[in-house]
């Protein structure tokens, strides 16, 4: 088919996920499934794990990673955090759970989100888990239930509020954080007030850096107090690249709303930034270099100095490239110069749409027919449900070959918060299990379910 060029956004070369399509097991999990899938594959989450604490080594700086469950709810991550002694950002009871279910020892939980209830601060307290104290109320509650129901202090960090954030409905301001190191010193042994956190939306990395170098700062006052304070947390926010940065820039140069079935637009705004200059544990390394605002050190060297370790949060930066959502097309309709895919699950599975926005990376085409035309078949995808706007993607995607009925499509890279984060069984329609793969580099990968207990 020709006609006009249609804006693309290839994937970053990954051989492990090349390998798992080229070795013929998506087509029979399909068959077996009978429905979408994901598959997980967990060696990329132990190279991206290594990568960030190879960075903090290197800045010969005390740090810890936590993986943040919320991202993907697959136990095998936790399996992974558990044999290599990371620990696991958690914030619900249901969460913590898992963790400790599938292996990981209370005392390498952090427990986040605002206004915990006292089941979960109960739960955290008895297992020694450390416990970012988001409000005042929130303190109060901790420190009464450690007062009267464990035997164990409660570890704790104070969430400050981002003065770049003012809006945000986490933290606590500076009044707040003064009266709430007040309220530590007068719990006595009933708390150990370790240090303070937050968490920062979107990426940039000179806001993380100042606002760590604060965070410093307010654990030398607390020292001062008598507290320990010997640690900060940074939250998350590590951005991945998923494509190159030509490729990224060509895209939003090109794309207009023609390129999208219906005409939908989408606020450039409102993309993921697909690719950071500085991404993973390469994010890491530029904020351990960067001066925090008004310092002369960089930041590992202040946290060197004042002898605080530093905690992190990472969720989609752990999961980059471990894991992929497979899709079988069910329909192929003709329309104006493109084509309206149908396949056999739903934009829950991919969870871009439900935030105004659309998961551009290409989608890998498995064609299950030798004689199916090459060329650019632009494509846009559907999903199996009576939603006029359920659609996986908008954006006419010019595919390798001609779409057919009983063809694969690949989306990659979605282990980070685009799988699971809103499935439901809406329609009674299955949903996708989730597919360990151990070894890709063997001629024919291993693959097993993963182990979540719901
Ligand atoms: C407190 C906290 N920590 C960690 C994260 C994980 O962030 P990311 O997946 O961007 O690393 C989040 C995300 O919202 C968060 O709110």
């Amino acid at each position: 088919m020709s006609g006009p060029s249609w804006p693309t956004l290839p994937v970053l070369p990954d051989p492990a996920t090349d390998a798992v399509l080229a070795s013929g097991l998506i087509e029979e999990l399909s068959y077996a499934f009978g429905g979408p899938f994901h598959f997980l594959l967990p060696d990329a989450f132990d190279t991206n794990l290594r990568a960030m604490r190879e960075a903090l080594d290197e800045a010969g700086v005390d740090g810890f990673v936590y993986y943040a469950k919320k991202a993907n709810k697959a136990a095998v991550w936790i399996e992974r955090c558990a044999a290599s002694g990371a620990g696991v950002d958690v914030a619900s009871v249901g969460e913590l759970r898992e963790a400790l279910g599938h292996g990981v020892r209370g005392e390498n939980l952090v427990v986040t989100g605002p206004a915990k209830g006292t089941d979960l601060l109960r739960l955290a307290l008895r297992h020694g888990a450390l416990i970012a104290v988001d409000a005042l109320d929130e303190l109060d509650t901790l420190i009464t239930t450690a007062m009267t129901g464990t035997a164990r202090p409660a570890r704790l960090l104070l969430r400050c509020l981002p003065p770049s954030q003012p809006h945000s409905r986490f933290g606590m301001n500076h009044a707040e954080l003064t009266t709430a190191m007040g309220r530590c010193v007068r719990a006595g042994d009933a708390v150990r007030m370790e240090g303070f956190s937050f968490h920062l939306s979107g990426y940039a990395i000179q806001p993380r850096a100042d606002l760590a170098g604060h965070l410093v700062d307010l654990c030398l006052k607390a020292r001062v107090l008598g507290l320990e304070a010997s640690r900060i947390s940074i939250g998350g926010g590590l951005a991945i690249s998923y494509t190159d940065a030509d490729s990224w820039h060509t895209f939003l140069s090109e794309q207009n709303s023609g390129h999208y079935h219906a005409g939908k637009s989408f606020s450039t705004a409102d993309f993921y930034p697909y690719h950071s200059p500085a991404a993973g544990a390469g994010a890491l390394r530029a904020l351990l270099a960067a001066h925090p605002e008004g310092r002369g050190l960089s930041l590992a060297e202040l946290l060197k100095d004042s002898g605080v370790a530093l905690l992190m949060e990472p969720g989609r930066a752990l999961l980059d490239r471990a894991g992929a959502t497979v899709f079988r097309i069910q329909g192929v309709k003709d329309r104006d110069g493109y084509q309206l895919l149908t396949v056999d699950g739903t934009s829950l599975s991919l969870s871009e749409q439900w935030f105004n926005s659309e998961y551009l990376p290409d989608p890998h085409l498995l064609s299950q027919s030798a004689d199916a035309p090459a060329g650019a078949w632009p494509a846009s995808i559907g999903a199996a449900t009576c939603l006029e706007s359920d659609m996986l993607t908008w954006r006419k995607i010019p595919l390798p070959r001609r779409p057919r009925t009983g063809d694969l499509l690949v989306y990659p890279n979605t282990a980070g918060y685009q799988m699971d984060s809103n499935e439901s069984p809406f329609h009674d329609l299955a949903l996708p299990p989730k597919v360990v793969i151990d070894h890709t580099e063997r001629a024919r990968p291993r693959w097993r379910l993963d182990r979540h207990f719901t």
